[in-house]
C-alpha cells in the first residue's frame, strides 16, 4: 500500500494518479459539483469527499479500483442516490471517493427474441423502460423513484418495488452480472446460462451487496413481453384484515393476472393530496385505508380483463370485503393512481422528519403486526404518528414514524429516532421478520443488524467480506457490521 507513513494514506499522490487515469471529466474535487451528492436522498445523512470519480468506462473503473487499492483509499459507489439506506452517502472524514457510475449509461444490447438487455450501471431505470417498450419488451421492475434510480443502483441493493408480487425483486431479473473486484479483477459472468451448477451462485452474492464486495458496471436482465394492457383499480377498505382477505380474494380470482397490491392509510392520502398540487382522490376519502390493485392482460384480451376486474369488485361487494372501488378509465388515469401511491415518500419528506422502517412479517400477520406495534409505539414515543403502507401483498410494509412538531430534521432521527427503530426492530424480532424487506442496510440499520442478527449468519457476512475486500476498500461502514479489528481507522 501506498502510504505517507504506516497507517495514513498519501491522498495527494493518490489524487495526482487518480487525475492522470481519469482526466478532468472522470476527476473532480470541485466542490459544487460534490455537493449534491453529498447527503442522501431522505437529507438524513451527509457526508464528505476527498473527490469524486466518474469512470466513462468499466476498464477505468478497474484501473480506479487497482489505484485505491494500492493506495488504502475507500470507495463509495452511487447510482441516482435515491437509496433509503444512506447506503451511498460517504463518511464524514472527507478521505473517501465517491465513485459514480452515472456516466456508464449505455444499453449496449437489446436481444428481442430471447427477451433479454444488456445494459451498463449508470442506465436510468425509466430510460430502460422506454428503450424495450420500443422493442415490444417491458422490464418489470417499476418503483417511485425511477426516474432517477439506476441499474446499477437497483442490483446492488436488490430493489423490490410495486411488482415484486408477481415478478420478484431484482435477484430475480438479473441473468449475468460484470462487477469489478476489490483487486480491480473483472468478474465477467454477463452471459445468461439457463442452467450453470458450478457451484456457488457467484452474481447472486455479488446481487444486494450494496457495493461492498464488488462494484457493478453492467448486466444482463430479463425482459418479458410488453403486455396488451392493465387495469388499475382503487378500492376503499374498512381495516387491514380486510384488506388481507380482499388480497386473497384477488389472488384466488385474477392469479398470474395480479401484479400489484399496495395499501394506502387515509392519513397518507390526504398527504399526498395535499402535496400533489391538482391532484384529486380516485374515491371518497372516508375509508380508514385504500387499497391500490394492478392488473395486467397477459393471456386475456383487454375485454377479458375489464370483465375480470370487474368481476373481482363484484364479488368482493356481495363478500363484504371492501366499501367502494373504481376502476381506473383510461391510461392517464391509471396513471394518476399510481402517482398518488408513489408520492407517499415525497409527501412525508415534505412534511418533516420521521424515521422510515422497511420491514416484513409473514403476509397472514402483517394487520396483527401493525395493529400490535403502532399503539405501542406512540404510547412510548407521545406526539408521533405511525403510519403503514406500501406491499401488503409481499408482506413487506413502510412503517415510518412521524416526529412531533418541531422536531430538528436529522437531530431528531439520530437521538429519539434511534430509540424508536430499536422498539420496532425489537416487535420484528420477536415476529420472526426481517428489519429490511428491500431497502437493504447501508449505514442506517447497521448497528441494528449487528444487534438482532445470529452470530452464525454475521460470521458468514464478514468472511465473505473479508475474502472479497481484505483491505476494506469497498463502501466501509455499509451493510456488514464488521468486528472491530476488522474495520480499518
Ligand atoms: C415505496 O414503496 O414507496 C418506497 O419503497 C418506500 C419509501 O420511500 O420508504
Ligand atoms: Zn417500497
Amino acid at each position: 500500500m501506498d502510504t505517507k507513513d504506516n497507517n495514513t494514506p498519501d491522498y495527494a499522490a493518490f489524487l495526482v494518479a487518480a487525475r492522470q487515469l481519469l482526466g478532468p471529466r472522470g476527476l473532480t474535487q470541485d466542490a459544487e459539483l460534490i455537493e449534491p451528492w453529498l447527503t442522501d436522498w431522505r437529507g438524513v445523512y451527509t457526508g464528505a469527499a476527498l473527490a469524486m470519480a466518474s469512470p466513462g468506462t468499466v476498464e477505468e473503473v478497474a484501473a480506479l479500483v487497482r489505484l485505491c487499492a494500492a493506495h488504502g483509499v475507500s470507495l463509495v459507489p452511487q447510482g441516482g442516490n435515491s437509496g433509503m439506506s444512506g447506503g451511498a452517502t460517504p463518511d464524514t472524514s472527507g478521505h473517501q471517493i465517491i465513485l459514480s457510475l452515472r456516466r456508464m449509461h449505455a444499453i449496449r444490447t437489446i436481444d428481442a427474441e430471447a427477451r433479454q438487455v444488456t445494459c451498463e450501471a449508470g442506465v436510468i431505470l425509466q430510460n430502460l423502460h422506454e428503450a424495450v417498450a420500443e422493442q415490444g419488451l417491458r422490464f418489470p421492475l417499476t418503483l417511485g423513484g425511477k426516474g432517477s434510480a439506476t441499474i446499477g443502483g437497483l442490483i446492488s441493493t436488490n430493489a423490490g418495488g410495486t411488482q415484486v408480487l408477481r415478478h420478484g425483486t431484482m435477484r430475480a431479473q438479473v441473468l449475468g452480472l460484470e462487477a469489478i473486484l476489490a483487486d480491480g479483477s473483472r468478474f465477467d459472468a454477463l452471459v445468461p446460462l439457463k442452467k450453470d451448477n458450478r457451484g456457488f451462485d457467484l452474481k447472486q452474492v455479488l446481487i444486494g451487496s450494496e457495493g461492498t464486495l464488488g462494484i457493478i458496471t453492467a448486466a444482463t436482465l430479463q425482459l418479458a413481453p410488453a403486455p396488451a394492457g392493465r387495469r388499475v383499480l382503487w378500492v376503499g377498505v374498512a381495516s387491514l384484515q380486510m384488506a388481507r382477505a380482499f388480497l386473497l380474494h384477488c389472488d384466488a380470482m385474477a392469479g398470474m393476472a395480479l401484479e400489484g397490491f399496495e395499501i394506502i392509510p387515509a392519513y397518507s392520502l390526504a398527504a399526498v393530496l395535499h402535496h400533489l398540487p391538482g391532484s384529486r382522490a380516485p374515491l371518497d376519502t372516508d375509508h380508514t385505508w385504500h387499497v391500490l390493485v394492478e392488473l395486467v392482460a397477459g393471456t386475456e384480451t383487454m375485454a377479458g380483463l375489464q370483465d375480470l376486474a370487474e368481476q373481482v369488485l363484484a364479488t368482493a361487494f356481495e363478500a363484504g370485503l371492501i366499501e367502494n372501488a373504481t376502476i381506473a378509465a383510461s391510461e392517464s388515469q391509471a396513471e394518476a393512481f399510481w402517482l398518488l401511491r408513489e408520492s407517499i415518500s415525497a409527501a412525508e419528506r415534505a412534511r418533516g422528519p420521521a424515521v422510515q422502517h422497511d420491514v416484513s412479517v409473514a403476509v397472514e400477520q402483517m394487520p396483527a403486526f401493525i395493529d400490535t406495534v403502532a399503539p405501542r409505539v406512540e404510547s412510548a414515543f407521545p406526539g408521533t404518528k405511525v403510519i403503514a403502507y406500501g406491499h401488503l401483498g409481499d408482506g413487506n410494509v413502510h412503517l415510518h414514524v412521524l416526529s412531533p412538531a418541531g422536531s430538528v430534521q436529522g437531530e431528531w432521527q439520530k437521538t429519539t429516532g434511534k430509540k424508536i427503530s430499536a422498539l420496532i426492530y425489537d416487535c420484528v424480532a420477536e415476529w420472526g421478520g426481517s428489519i429490511s424487506a428491500e431497502h437493504g442496510i447501508g449505514q442506517a440499520k447497521l448497528a441494528e443488524l449487528a444487534r438482532l442478527t445470529d452470530p452464525v449468519r454475521l460470521g458468514m457476512m464478514r468472511a465473505v467480506k473479508h475474502a472479497l475486500d481484505p483491505g476494506n476498500i469497498l463502501n466501509p461502514g455499509k451493510l456488514v457490521p464488521l468486528a472491530p479489528d476488522q474495520a480499518k481507522p
